[in-house]
C-alpha cells in the first residue's frame, strides 16, 4: 500500500455520494481489524491535491448511523496515511437562526449514543485521549472561511447533539436538547470525532442544517423525505466548501491533533515483564 501522505480525507454524509471534480481516481477496498469500511475508498486529485473520498452510509446509503463500521472507517483512513478529514453531515437545527440550507462548523458535542464501539484502545493498552475541544481548531478554521468563500450562510461554532436514531427525537427530547443549550443534532459525529482525535487526524464536521427538528411551533416535524429533499437542493455549496477547503488546508506541524497520543497512554500489556503479568 502507498505510503505517500494523503492530506485529505471527505467523508460524505446523506446526499454527498461522489465528489466532484475528483479526477484520476483509484478505488481501493481496504482490510481492517474491525472488517470493511463503509464503501471502497476512492482516492483521487483535486485541486491537485491528493484526497481520498468516502461515502459514510455507502454510495447507495444502505448503512445505518448506528451500523457504520466507524472503526474500520478511521483505520483505514489511517493506514492510508490520511492527515486530515472534514466530515460532511446532515444535521436538524435546534435554533431558530439556523435555518435548513445553512451551514454549521460546529465546536463541541454532546455524546447521546449507546453501544456503538467508540475506541481503538483497551485488550492490553490503555490510553485516554483529551477530548475537551473535540474539533481540530485549525480545520474549523479552515473549513468555516471555506464555506464562506462557497457563498454559504454559514455559523461558526454550535452544541452537535448526537443521538442514536435511526427514529428521529420525540418533542419532549428536542425540547430537553435545546434546554440542555445543544444548538444541532445529528446521529455520526461521534464516535467518528473521537477514533479521528485517537488516530492523531485533524477532524472537523461541516454541518448541513436540513430541518428543524420537532421543536418549532411554525414548523412540520422533520421526517427523513424533507431531510433529503433539502440535501439535494444544497448538496452542491458542501461540495463546493470541500473543493475551497483543499485549497487552504492548515498546517499539521504543531497541531495538537498530531501529537494526541504523547500525553494519552497509561500502560500497554506488552510493557509489563512476563513474571508480573
Ligand atoms: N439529521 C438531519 N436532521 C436530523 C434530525 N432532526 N435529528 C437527527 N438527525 C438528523
Amino acid at each position: 500500500m502507498t505510503t505517500e501522505k494523503i492530506p485529505l480525507a471527505v467523508i460524505g454524509g446523506s446526499g454527498f455520494y461522489e465528489m466532484p471534480g475528483l479526477t484520476d481516481i483509484e478505488e481501493v477496498e481496504v482490510a481492517t481489524p474491525f472488517g470493511a469500511p463503509s464503501d471502497r475508498i476512492r482516492i483521487g486529485t483535486l485541486e491537485g491535491t491528493r484526497v481520498a473520498f468516502l461515502a459514510r452510509h455507502g454510495r447507495q446509503h444502505t448503512i445505518l448511523p448506528s451500523e457504520l463500521p466507524q472503526r474500520a472507517n478511521f483505520w483505514a483512513l489511517k493506514s492510508l496515511s490520511v492527515e486530515r478529514v472534514i466530515s460532511v453531515s446532515a444535521v436538524g437545527s435546534l435554533r431558530e437562526s439556523m435555518v435548513p440550507g445553512h451551514l454549521v462548523v460546529p465546536s463541541q458535542l454532546i455524546d447521546r449514543t449507546w453501544g456503538r464501539p467508540s475506541t481503538f484502545f483497551g485488550d492490553g493498552l490503555v490510553a485516554h485521549i483529551s477530548f475537551a475541544e473535540p474539533f481540530c481548531g485549525r480545520m474549523r478554521a479552515a473549513a468555516l472561511e471555506a464555506a464562506r468563500a462557497a457563498g454559504a450562510t454559514v455559523h461558526d461554532g454550535g452544541v452537535y447533539v448526537v443521538m442514536q436514531g435511526p427514529a428521529f427525537s420525540t418533542r419532549a427530547e428536542s425540547e430537553l436538547h435545546r434546554a440542555w443549550g445543544a444548538d444541532l443534532i445529528g446521529m455520526t459525529a461521534l464516535p467518528e470525532a473521537k477514533l479521528a482525535r485517537e488516530a492523531e487526524l485533524c477532524y472537523a464536521t461541516l454541518a448541513c442544517v436540513t430541518d428543524y427538528d420537532c421543536w418549532h411551533e411554525a414548523e412540520e416535524a422533520v421526517d427523513a423525505a424533507t431531510v433529503f429533499a433539502t440535501l439535494q437542493r444544497n448538496v452542491a455549496v458542501s461540495q463546493e466548501a470541500v473543493r475551497l477547503l483543499v485549497q487552504r488546508l492548515p498546517e499539521r506541524q504543531g497541531c495538537p491533533c498530531a501529537t494526541a497520543l504523547d500525553a494519552a497512554i497509561v500502560g500497554r500489556r506488552e510493557a509489563v515483564p512476563a513474571d508480573v503479568r
